[in-house]
């Protein structure tokens, strides 16, 4: 087996609610490799994207690790400061979310090239512009999202996510606020692009049919 790409080991994390702390994960362990599927599944409220705030490094474990090895280091986010944490998100994590959440003041192109711009890599238009018609969507680089359906947007924000060529993508229900079709286009498209350049998913759905077949699955809240 290829080196892991990601140690997840004994991570808990509890909110308050009054006085009390209420246990939202405890003891999640998980490993992923580079180029897998990992999906998140588990009713509402059973801490998937709890789950996917640690993992970004968004939020901190009450206690566990979480290491990720990419261009050749181990970031240990729990150990790290907040400013190495947030480069080492900007740099090598692609996030998809539910609701697009595109910059509606720029552009498809824009909002598309910023992360590239952000973290200096060389021509960040030239790369959106290829992210963009890899995606179908050649044409329409100077729409802004309103103007946009949401299969045309949740591809803009994949060009997004994959932008700056990250080791993983993190998506947190991302055909969750498209009909049938479309999302199941939308999201064979995203597979097809990451397994081309094996990058990573780590995947939060309720979708049974999106659930299968992927490399691991992790269902959260099953113990009582
Ligand atoms: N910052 C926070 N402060 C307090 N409680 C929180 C916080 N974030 C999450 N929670 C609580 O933790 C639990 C898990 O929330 P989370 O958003 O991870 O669920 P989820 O599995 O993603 O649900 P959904 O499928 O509805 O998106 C919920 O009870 C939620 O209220
Ligand atoms: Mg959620």
């Amino acid at each position: 087996m290829a080196a892991a790409l990601l140690e997840v080991e004994g991570v808990a994390r509890a909110f308050a609610q009054g006085d009390q702390r209420i246990p939202v994960l405890e003891n999640v362990s998980l490993t992923l490799a580079p180029g897998e599927r990992l999906t998140i599944t588990g009713r509402s409220g059973s801490g998937k994207s709890t789950l996917l705030n640690l993992l970004a490094g968004l939020d901190h474990p009450d206690a566990g690790r979480i290491i990720w090895r990419v261009a050749g280091r181990d970031w240990n986010l729990v150990g790290l400061d907040e400013t190495t944490r947030t480069a080492f998100r900007r740099r090598h994590l692609g996030f998809v979310f539910q609701f697009f959440n595109l910059v509606p003041t720029l552009t498809a192109l824009e909002n598309v090239a910023l992360l590239a711009e952000l973290n200096g890599l060389d021509d960040p238009f030239g790369r959106a512009r290829w992210r963009l018609a890899r995606l179908g969507l050649t044409g329409r680089e100077a729409a802004f999202p309103e103007t946009l359906s949401g299969g045309e947007q949740q591809r803009v924000a994949i060009a997004r996510a994959l932008v700056h060529e990250p080791a993983v993508v993190l998506a947190d229900e991302p055909t969750g606020n498209l009909d049938r079709e479309t999302g199941d286009a939308v999201f064979a498209e995203l597979l097809e692009v990451l397994a081309e350049e094996d990058r990573a998913l780590v995947l939060v759905t309720h979708d049974r049919e999106l659930a299968a077949g992927g490399d691991a699955e992790l269902a959260l809240g099953r113990s009582p």
